[in-house]
């Protein structure tokens, strides 16, 4: 039914959004709300059946239309059929044994840990050794979020056979060289994703076996779990206040061609320079954010058997979805606490709504071709 409803909600907007013509006869009563003159009112949503749904972030604004592209999209099914051996170089971590200073906000998506970024790099953790990038190239930690679903079950964003987990921690690198998180995140190899299957203890769980026959060894992670209940709680209403000039004060920018123009280029490519000039927001210095006493670190959140993982070139799973993601996605899951599962659920998006209401996740991509390997 879903299916059919998108095929027609699709049908319907590529007979009245001719390059603009015509699209006042037919146009669904929500509409109106989905396109976006201004990068920082820009608002997408995970609701399925909604013009700012995750079908149609490439329609938002100009500066998402890689959202609909077909080459490298994430999350995306891991068929384990089709993946590849090959005696992948381990990634290897410095300071890993360090707790870096770290910062908690609501996006108003999802709560987000960010690192809070020093000058020198002893006091950074760095990722080398990267599958599928140059041996010495060096990637900072800088983000943790997690996202999860409606359905309690299938929260992950990545699924392995088509199997779901409840959660999907992502930890995000950028590469040293282009200095931030956000001038990387468009730039060719420019991030890491590491993702790590989560779980929820007191539920039942088939033990994961792997190809090998060799079984995870679970892990509580017991840190992360303690983080994600106390600061989602936190962070767990939403500041409208703060973001008031930002939300939704601009939904009548679908009146301007710009709008029709990005449906039209849907999946094509946005040059360096646009990018630079067109699709940098406004940094949002007066969100709220809760500074995490504990510090953060990648440990809080790896599994035990981080031998085991896949690894493909793929994208970031929010708009602007750049396709500059290396992901490696690892094999065994952690476990954290029903708790910290239930925080994260109630936390506020942007229109006050519960997460649990919609979820956090990106519905799997399809993709002409991209090779999964895997290091086992
Ligand atoms: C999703 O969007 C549709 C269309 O706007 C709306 O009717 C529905 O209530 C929304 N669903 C949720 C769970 O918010």
């Amino acid at each position: 039914m879903e299916v059919l409803l998108s095929f027609l909600i699709v049908a319907a907007l590529s007979v009245t959004f001719v390059d603009g013509a015509g699209y006042l006869q037919v146009r669904p009563p929500t509409l109106g709300q989905c396109y976006y003159e201004d990068i920082n009112t820009a608002h997408f949503s995970y609701n399925r059946t909604f013009c700012e749904g995750p079908a149609y972030w490439c329609q938002i604004h100009i500066c998402w239309i890689t959202c609909g592209s077909n080459e490298r999209q994430s999350p995306i099914n891991i068929d384990t059929r089709k993946t590849q051996f090959r005696l992948l170089p381990m990634p290897k971590f410095y300071n890993l044994h360090k707790r870096v200073p770290a910062t908690i906000r609501n996006t108003g998506h999802a709560p987000e840990f960010n690192v809070v970024q020093t000058k020198s790099n002893k006091d950074r953790i760095i990722l080398s050794n990267v599958p599928g990038r140059p041996k010495d190239k060096k990637y900072v930690f800088a983000q943790l979020h997690v996202h999860f679903g409606r359905d309690e079950t299938q929260g992950s964003e990545h699924c392995i056979d088509n199997i779901f987990k409840p959660m999907e921690a992502h930890l995000v690198f950028y590469d040293l060289d282009y200095g931030n998180l956000g001038d990387a995140r468009s730039k060719k190899d420019g991030l890491v994703g590491l993702g790590v299957m989560v779980e929820v203890r007191g539920n039942p769980q088939k033990p994961t076996v792997c190809k090998n026959g060799r079984k995870c060894k679970p892990r509580f992670a017991k840190r992360f779990s303690d983080l994600m209940e106390k600061y989602y709680e936190q962070v767990r209403c939403f500041p409208l206040e703060q973001y008031r000039d930002y939300i939704h004060n601009d939904r009548f920018g679908f009146f301007r061609r710009r709008n029709s123009r990005s449906k039209k280029y849907c999946g094509g490519t946005l040059s360096q320079n646009y990018i630079q000039n067109r699709c940098k927001k406004d940094p949002d210095d007066n969100s709220l954010k809760v500074q995490v006493t504990e510090g953060l670190s990648p440990k809080d959140v790896l599994p035990y058997d981080t031998d085991l993982f896949y690894t493909y070139g793929g994208s970031l799973t929010t708009p602007p979805c750049y396709e500059t993601v290396q992901w490696i996605v690892y094999k065994c899951p952690i476990t954290v606490s029903s708790q910290a599962f239930n925080m994260l659920q109630f936390v506020e998006d942007s229109q006050k709504d519960e997460l649990i209401k919609l979820g956090v996740r990106r519905p799997i991509q399809k993709n002409r071709k991209v090779t999964v390997y895997s290091s086992f």
